[in-house]
């Protein structure tokens, strides 16, 4: 019994850290998997979406129009906030368009349609930093689990003794914050 108590939190360890660090580059349809990029029906729809939406440096957005009447512009913040498409960083209008996130950041999109972006046909894009703030630190919650297994006696060999007593106070935080 106390050997599957200490082996299902393991266990959980390993499948958190194979998720984050083999998770692939995803693409994204602006809007969600059926959207089109078009005026929306209410104007904050497109941003309602990339809120609910966590993207990793590498994903790829994709927008699909008819690229005779609409098209994307990327652009600045203060031309995405005053709808301006006079000076777009990129433009595209193939219709089917696929953009890699290549950093983090902000990006900004409007479309290229006279009066779309001021109906809300716009979005800004967040792109988390994948060396910041993200990675799947134990949480307290997670020691508890740990704690009511035995406590592993501490290793006599130098570093891992260190880290194993490192591990210890945390456990024993967490076991002090579950009391
Ligand atoms: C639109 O942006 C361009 C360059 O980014 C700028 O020169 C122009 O004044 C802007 N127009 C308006 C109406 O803000």
């Amino acid at each position: 019994m106390d050997s599957l108590k200490t082996l299902i939190p393991c266990l959980c360890v390993v499948l958190l850290v194979s998720v984050f660090s083999f998770s692939e580059a995803r693409d994204f349809v602006v809007g969600g998997k059926k959207s089109s990029w078009q005026v929306p029906s209410s104007p904050d729809q497109y941003n309602k979406w990339a809120e609910k939406t966590r993207f990793q440096i590498g994903d790829s957005i994709v927008l699909k129009y008819d690229g005779k009447t609409d098209s994307v512009l990327e652009v600045t913040e203060e031309n995405y906030k005053s709808c301006n498409k006079s000076n777009p960083i990129k433009l595209y209008s193939d219709g089917n368009t696929k953009i890699t996130l290549d950093k983090s950041g902000p990006f900004f999109f409007i479309s290229g349609a006279e009066g779309h972006c001021d109906k809300g046909q716009k979005v800004e894009i967040k792109v988390l930093s994948s060396n910041h703030g993200h990675s799947p630190a134990p949480s307290p919650a997670d020691n508890h689990h740990l704690h009511h297994a035995p406590a592993p006696a501490p290793k006599k060999s130098g570093g891992s003794g260190l880290k194993a007593g490192f591990m210890g106070g945390l456990a024993a935080v967490g076991f002090l914050a579950f009391v």
